[in-house]
């Protein structure tokens, strides 16, 4: 599709459900237009010919229709923003069809600006503390109690990223009866905690005999994801290939 450059987009919304609803309202704000919503099997089957009437497609679905929604946005040639995590066992293939075919697709599992901008401070400071061994770290984070997975996957990110420039650290564990204290030193301590109406937060701590140093991320609300994915969509147009958020950011 042309590059439009357009300031205000004709935007379609793949999945209306919490997110879909947030991403709607920033992009409303921003001046863009919400043309087709897409939110069910049903609608595809009366709305699919409209998707090539518009500029971009964002998708916060479900894991069980996102690759079907990302091909048809390739097949109509339509740019696609994709937040729906659960389908990267199917990466590869989608990958692919994206780089053989031209297509355009942007994904990320976390579109928090802050959270993304967050990881490269900690994968600087964890390539810093990686000259003074005396410091011990440890990740903790804290969700709503409707969070059933544990860790959360930016924790593990998180971690990932510090293991890779700690050469003391082999891998990560999740904590849950024993103090950080008591694992191996080669294992990087994961507390996670679940409480009532609390927003998504991560904190790294580094702590010595005789100091701490911390950093922290507190998510306030959803606001956060649907913004990125709105940026995300704005820059996407016009362009060809796959992208993440260290593209958008430049980090
Ligand atoms: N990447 C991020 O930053 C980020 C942030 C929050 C949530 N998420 C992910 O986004 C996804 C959606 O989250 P949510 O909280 O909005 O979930 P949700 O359950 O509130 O909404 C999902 C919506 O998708 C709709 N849907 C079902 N089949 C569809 C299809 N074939 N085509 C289009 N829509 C269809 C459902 O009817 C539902 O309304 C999840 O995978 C979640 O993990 C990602």
């Amino acid at each position: 599709m042309e590059n439009t450059q357009a300031k205000y987009l004709k935007i379609a919304l793949l999945g209306y459900g919490k997110m879909g609803h947030e991403i709607e309202a920033i992009a409303k704000d921003a001046g863009h237009k919400i043309a087709l919503i897409i939110d069910t099997h049903a609608d595809w089957q009366e709305k699919e010919s409209l998707l090539n009437k518009v500029d971009v497609a964002i998708d916060f679905s479900l894991p069980e229709s996102a690759v079907s929604n990302i091909k048809k946005c390739f097949a109509a040639k339509v740019p696609i923003v994709v937040g729906t995590t659960g389908w990267y066992s199917e990466f590869e293939a989608i990958k692919n069809l994206c780089m053989e075919e031209k297509n355009t697709l942007f994904y990320a599992s976390n579109f928090s600006l802050g959270v993304n901008i967050f990881s490269a401070v900690n994968t600087k400071l964890a390539e810093i503390m990686n000259r003074f061994p005396d410091y011990r770290v440890s990740l903790k984070e804290t969700h709503h109690t409707q969070k059933l997975d544990a860790p959360s996957g930016t924790a593990i990110t998180l971690a990932e990223g510090i293991i890779r420039k700690t050469e003391k650290l082999k891998s990560w564990e999740l904590v849950e009866n024993k103090s950080p204290e008591q694992l191996a030193k080669d294992l990087l301590p994961i507390t996670a905690i679940r409480e009532e109406q609390v927003p998504g937060t991560h904190e790294i701590v580094y702590h010595s005999e005789v100091d701490f140093i911390e950093i922290k991320h507190e998510a306030k609300n959803r606001k956060g994801f649907a913004k990125g994915a709105v940026l995300a969509a704005e820059w996407i147009v016009g362009k060809t290939g796959l992208f993440t958020m260290n593209d958008l950011l430049a980090l």
